[in-house]
């Protein structure tokens, strides 16, 4: 269930259609299932651009291919079946936590998997939680993890994660890591996802997409990154949040 993902030339104005450039003329491409670390400081776009991957946002220059078909070609349910968005501020649907997981299956009309459902729970770490439960009720970390079961229950072959793991505890980010992790190596699941944890993106991902001055200012190998950054830009951006970790604020309420 891998898929290819090419960006072309892809840009997003403020205020379009007139305003100026969040970033512009990014190109990129995901051939073979990779993990991608999305970095760069706040308010460089790298939210807005997994949500024009998502097909949440529009565009106001170039185009996205999924396996070589573009964007407008497809049906937008069924892109956002194969690429799926995880947004940083979760957003539970009303009724019990079964509920919740139950709604790609009710959505697609297909049968509720309850064991791959029950299988991703345990992995993420959530086993004990009571699926009675109302939705509305879990900690903020709880509905972070139970929105991101719920989205892979859609079986995406690329996910969207915006800082998935940012509002979680040391134990339920590790657990989260690595299912992604496994989910990777056993579906050939591609992960774009945009984190501050610079220890994250080095453990995790095999490659790294900098955003800074409204460009893709780097792609590059994961390793040749970190160790040897082509771009001054993100020599400070590296030195910077270096120097402000270790930063675990544990788990919000
Ligand atoms: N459609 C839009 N119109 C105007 N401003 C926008 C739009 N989309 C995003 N922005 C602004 O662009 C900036 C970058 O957004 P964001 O994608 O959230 O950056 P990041 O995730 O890198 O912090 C923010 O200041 C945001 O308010
Ligand atoms: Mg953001």
């Amino acid at each position: 269930m891998s898929a290819t993902l090419q960006l072309q030339t892809l840009g997003k104005q403020l205020g379009s259609p007139s305003g100026s450039w969040l970033f512009r003329d990014i190109s990129a491409s995901i051939q073979e299932p990779a993990i991608v670390s999305i970095l760069g400081k706040s308010g460089q776009g790298k939210s807005t651009l997994l949500r024009i991957l998502g097909r949440l946002t529009a565009q106001d220059q170039g185009m996205v291919l999924l396996d070589g078909k573009e964007m407008e070609q497809w049906a937008p349910e069924h892109w956002r079946m194969r690429i799926s968005y995880v947004s940083q501020a979760p957003v539970m649907l009303p009724g019990t936590v079964e509920d919740n997981l139950r709604a790609a299956s009710t959505l697609h009309q297909r049968p509720f998997d309850r064991q791959q459902a029950r299988l991703w729970m345990e992995q993420i770490g959530l086993e004990q939680l009571d699926w009675g439960k109302q939705a509305e009720q879990l900690s903020g970390g709880e509905k972070q993890r139970l929105s991101l079961v719920r989205t892979l229950l859609l079986l995406p072959a690329v996910l969207l994660l915006d800082e998935v793991t940012s509002s979680l505890d040391g134990y339920s980010k590790l657990a989260t890591q690595n299912l992604l992790a496994d989910l990777h190596a056993h579906r050939g699941t591609t992960i774009l996802w945009v984190t501050h944890d610079l220890e994250e993106a080095r453990t995790t991902s095999s490659r790294v997409w900098f955003m800074a001055e409204g460009q893709l200012l780097e792609d590059q190998e994961s390793h040749t990154f970190f160790s040897a950054p082509a771009t001054e830009q993100a020599r400070l951006y590296l030195k910077s949040q270096t120097a402000a970790e270790p930063r675990d604020e544990g788990e919000t309420p």
